[in-house]
């Protein structure tokens, strides 16, 4: 089996681009250019494959916090480890979120996974433990977060396709995932519902989709601050208008679990 990785060129829709294999063994530095059939061409730079280049994204403020090298080098030991249990209001360890996410995608050998919107890549990196004979694409489109996950994959001698990428024009051929996860990304998306119909597009038909995201919270003192920001671009849903966006694009609700304002889904193409 080949273990390449194939991507659609962002610019000529019928068009592949290969990436190399080595390109995601993290403990190795991988450096060139690719292109498609078309001749379009792209760098990976220290095995970040960049699918951007210089186009500045058009970024919201919740947005571009996560374009600071402090924001990623703080985000995942200093945030991310306690986020759930400040937002769920209870002890809610990442192992606690671990087994759910991986119960849920029940990752499989030779099978294929994207963690889209991955900052670290805590997911990708969790998938590709349980079950390392499987491969992960993570893609973010802040160099930042991707070069921390470079770093923290290397550490965690976890090989990941690492790609600069903007979610809502998946670089990816229709069904090419065995399985997508999401965490806390959808809250900040431009166009959720256009990624959700970009995450549906590349799933395969009997693909699981793991999301978490933040829902809009009960209690009125927390709404005054899920309202201030959406100022800063962004947003929140209850769990009922979250799972008519769901089916909207394409997905039916599986399994879900709400805790405090963090909502667990598991969704399957319907
Ligand atoms: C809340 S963080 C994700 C956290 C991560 N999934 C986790 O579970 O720890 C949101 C991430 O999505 C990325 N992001 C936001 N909009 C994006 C887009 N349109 N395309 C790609 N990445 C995006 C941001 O750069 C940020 O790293």
């Amino acid at each position: 089996m080949s273990m390449s990785l194939e991507l659609r060129s962002p610019l000529h829709e019928r068009a592949g681009i290969e990436i190399p294999e080595e390109a995601a063994h993290l403990n190795k530095p991988f450096n060139g250019t690719i292109c498609s059939n078309k001749g379009d061409e792209y760098v990976i730079q220290n095995n970040i494959i960049d699918l951007l280049g210089e186009i500045p994204p058009s970024l919201s403020w919740a947005q571009s916090t996560n374009h600071w090298k402090v924001t990623a080098a703080l985000y995942e030991d200093i945030w991310r480890k306690r986020s759930l249990s400040i937002l769920t209001g209870e002890e809610f360890p990442i192992d606690k979120e671990k087994e759910l996410l991986i119960e849920w995608l029940d990752p499989k050998a030779g099978k294929l996974y994207l963690d889209i919107g991955c900052s670290t890549a805590l997911y990708g990196r969790l998938v590709k433990r349980a079950q390392p004979d499987c491969r992960v694409v993570a893609i973010d489109f802040s160099t930042q977060m991707l070069e921390e996950a470079r770093l923290k994959a290397e550490a965690d001698q976890t090989d990941l396709f690492l790609l600069r990428a903007d979610a809502h024009e998946l670089p990816f051929f229709g069904t090419t995932f065995d399985g997508l996860m999401m965490g806390g990304t959808l809250n900040e998306l431009t166009d959720p519902l256009k990624v959700l119909y970009e995450s549906r597009r590349v799933i395969k038909k009997d693909g699981t989709f793991f999301m978490m995201h933040l829902i809009k919270s009960g209690a009125w003192y927390v709404r005054l601050l899920q309202d201030s920001a959406e100022f800063s671009g962004l947003k929140f849903w209850t769990v009922e208008e979250s799972n008519q966006l769901f089916e909207r694009a394409g997905f039916s609700v599986e399994d879900q679990l709400a805790k405090g304002v963090v909502c667990f889904s598991k969704l399957k193409p319907a």
